[in-house]
């Protein structure tokens, strides 16, 4: 893994987005799979502005999210298909049918699953994966584990997870209790990926996903194994190597 140590959130920011927007010069069709949470929202800002300037163009891209809450509708404030809305897709030129994101209020959401995995092999596969970490090393929502999970699943996420949401949400009681989320191999067999962490209170998940063990309890871990998988990580985050 290449480790690119940034002086705080700000230029992690901007150097990420140097690379997403390099991805999407060098290859204008790309699918970006992408992330939601507050990891990414400096990055998804300079995105925009470089495409209000002029300097990048996602008319041919498409994107295709980790994950999204059971329940929550589209239109739903706290929903992921709204987030990326907000943050990102109505700032810049994507056509609105080339983004893609599970629907968590599905009838069926076993089918969901496995026609989310079925879009993702028609797209001809992820170009490049945006990630951020969770505290207990999750990737997407793929908490941790006894064995790292395949394809697009359900989960029930844990208590911290839905701790380090209800800053989101009104009350812990409001936040959802499981998500659908794209799975392991998903994300690993994207052909490059590209992670973004920072502050203090992740130092600890870094130091694990970068010298710890491959283990499925530590998900974030299996990017050791990744051919092309670049972290973009400020000071703080690294604090602890
Ligand atoms: C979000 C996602 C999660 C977050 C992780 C870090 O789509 O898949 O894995 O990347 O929980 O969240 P933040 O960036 O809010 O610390």
């Amino acid at each position: 893994m290449r480790i690119i140590k940034t002086k705080d959130y700000e230029q992690m920011s901007t150097i990420a987005a140097d690379i997403l927007g390099a991805q999407i010069i060098s290859k204008p069709e790309s699918v970006i799979g992408l992330a939601t949470g507050s990891s990414p929202i400096g990055l998804y800002n300079n995105l925009a502005k470089r495409c209000t300037e002029g300097r990048l163009d996602f008319s041919a891209v498409c994107t295709v999210n980790l994950d999204e809450y059971v329940g929550l509708s589209p239109e739903h404030e706290q929903s992921y298909a709204n987030f990326m809305w907000t943050n990102l897709f109505s700032k810049i030129n994507i056509a609105p049918g080339n983004t893609h994101l599970p629907n968590g209020i599905a009838e069926d959401l076993v089918s969901e699953c496995a026609s989310y995995d079925e879009l993702i092999r028609s797209l001809g596969g992820i170009d490049l994966q945006l990630l951020g970490i969770g505290h207990n090393g999750h990737i997407g929502f793929n908490e941790p584990a006894d064995f790292f999970p395949l394809g697009t699943h359900m989960v029930k996420l844990t208590s911290s997870t839905q701790k380090a949401n209800q800053r989101f949400f009104n009350n812990i009681a409001d936040v959802p209790t499981h998500a659908l989320t794209m799975g392991i191999r998903d994300i690993i067999q994207a052909r490059r990926i590209l992670v973004v962490v920072s502050g203090v209170d992740k130092a600890d998940a870094v130091k694990r996903m970068l010298t710890g063990t491959v283990v499925p309890d530590m998900p974030a871990s299996i990017l050791q194994l990744h051919r092309d998988c670049i972290l973009v990580a400020d000071e703080a985050a690294l604090s602890a190597l």
